[in-house]
């Protein structure tokens, strides 16, 4: 049975990873944090739920922060593939804390990518790398070959991450691939990314709990997909003859402002928009009500305008393909925002 180490398990892709991979049969070891508050919703069915299959999770205490730590893990787990998923993922709350970022996105990895060197160096290593590389892209749509030019202490952190992946895939002949990753939503989203604050605020609209969304630059475009496409695409960049990096998206580009007159759609909510930048507000059409309010709070010192991924490669070596776009990720995430804020209440 092969054995898979997964950090950063307790996040969205982790847990859809973790799922994932089990349904393979692999033996799934998950990295996960001591923290105060115990959440651990998406993975705790996975941690030797199921008595009657031989594949199950196992859970470590670990940090990205904790070279000891990791060292020991590796030795204990030797796995035969690494997905470095751990991460402080916000690019926004990256600005607050550049050094705790850099620390866990950049010296993490280097951390981790020299455990294994040391101790299981035939492991195959996935590095979870962004299209925030990108940042302000000279060109579009963003290929593999596209220039980087981070404009963020967390974008800056995995562009260390993304070559020393690569470094010590030349140095040291190691299979380690970087997955370039457009966004990727889904009803596991952190509640403080755009799409699923978004969701979760006008279901709470819908259900009479809030009365407006606030938010920040709605003029923002991505290329958003579905997560668990996403993580597909990880495990099939391990499964190839040589390691390689891929660019990962759906080649669809939207923005906040659509995002948000989908969600208000699908609660039968017509906005108009009335007024510019920080003092925009969206007005529901049937009775002129504010429902959606600028908050600058929301701004970043620096933001991308818009990022696009062409995923050509990823197609054509992996044979992968996204199964789910725009359209019906934001009915998704908006049905299960609606359960989710129902069974709460
Ligand atoms: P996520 O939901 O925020 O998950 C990140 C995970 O990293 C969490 O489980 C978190 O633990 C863990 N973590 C944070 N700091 C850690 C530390 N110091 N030591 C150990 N674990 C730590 O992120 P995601 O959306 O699943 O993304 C997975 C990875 O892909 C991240 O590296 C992200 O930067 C990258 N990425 C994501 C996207 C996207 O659109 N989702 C696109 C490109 C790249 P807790 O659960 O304890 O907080
Ligand atoms: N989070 C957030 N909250 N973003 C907002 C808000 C708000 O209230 N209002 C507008 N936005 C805009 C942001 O300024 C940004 O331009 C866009 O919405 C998307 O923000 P996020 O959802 O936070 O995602 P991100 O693109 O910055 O970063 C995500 O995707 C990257 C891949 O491109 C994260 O998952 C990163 O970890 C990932 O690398």
């Amino acid at each position: 049975m092969k054995k898979a180490l997964i950090t950063g398990v307790n996040g969205q892709d982790g847990s859809y990873l973790a799922e994932w991979l089990l349904g393979k049969g692999y033996e799934v070891h998950g990295v996960v944090r001591r923290t105060s508050s115990f959440s651990r919703k998406y993975i705790d069915p996975l941690h030797g739920a199921n008595a009657d299959s031989p594949s199950k999770l196992e859970l470590h205490y670990g940090d990205m922060g904790d070279e000891k730590n990791l060292r020991k893990l590796v030795e204990k787990v030797r796995p035969d593939e690494v997905y470095n998923l751990a991460s402080q993922s916000h690019v926004g709350i990256s600005f607050d804390m550049p050094e705790y970022s850099t620390d866990v996105n950049a010296l993490g990895t280097l951390r981790l990518l020299d455990a294994i060197h040391d101790y299981c160096p035939e492991a195959r290593f996935y590095q979870a790398s962004t299209s925030e590389l990108f940042g302000c892209a000279d060109e579009s749509p963003q290929t593999e070959q596209t220039r980087f030019k981070p404009n963020s202490p967390y974008a800056v952190a995995k562009l260390y991450a993304y070559w020393m992946t690569v470094n010590y895939r030349q140095t040291y002949g190691m299979y380690a691939c970087n997955g370039i990753m457009f966004n990727h939503e889904s009803p596991r989203r952190g509640e403080n990314f755009v799409t699923r604050k978004i969701t979760q605020t006008v279901a709470r609209i819908a259900l009479g709990l809030d009365d407006h969304l606030s938010i920040g630059n709605m003029d923002a475009c991505r290329d958003w997909g579905y997560a668990p496409d996403y993580v597909r695409a990880m495990w099939l960049m391990l499964q190839q003859e040589e390691a390689d990096d891929f660019v990962v998206a759906t080649g669809e580009l939207h923005s906040v402002r659509e995002l948000i007159e989908k969600a208000f759609a699908h609660i039968s909510i017509q906005l108009e928009w009335d007024g510019e930048m920080a003092v925009e507000r969206g007005i529901d059409s049937a009775t002129g009500k504010t429902v959606v309010k600028v908050n600058s709070k929301y701004y970043r010192p620096i933001d991308i305008d818009s990022v696009l991924g062409d995923a050509s490669k990823a197609r054509k070596k992996l044979g992968w393909e996204p199964t789910v776009k725009f359209d019906q990720l934001v009915e998704l995430m908006m049905k299960a925002d609606m359960e989710v804020v129902a069974t709460a209440r």
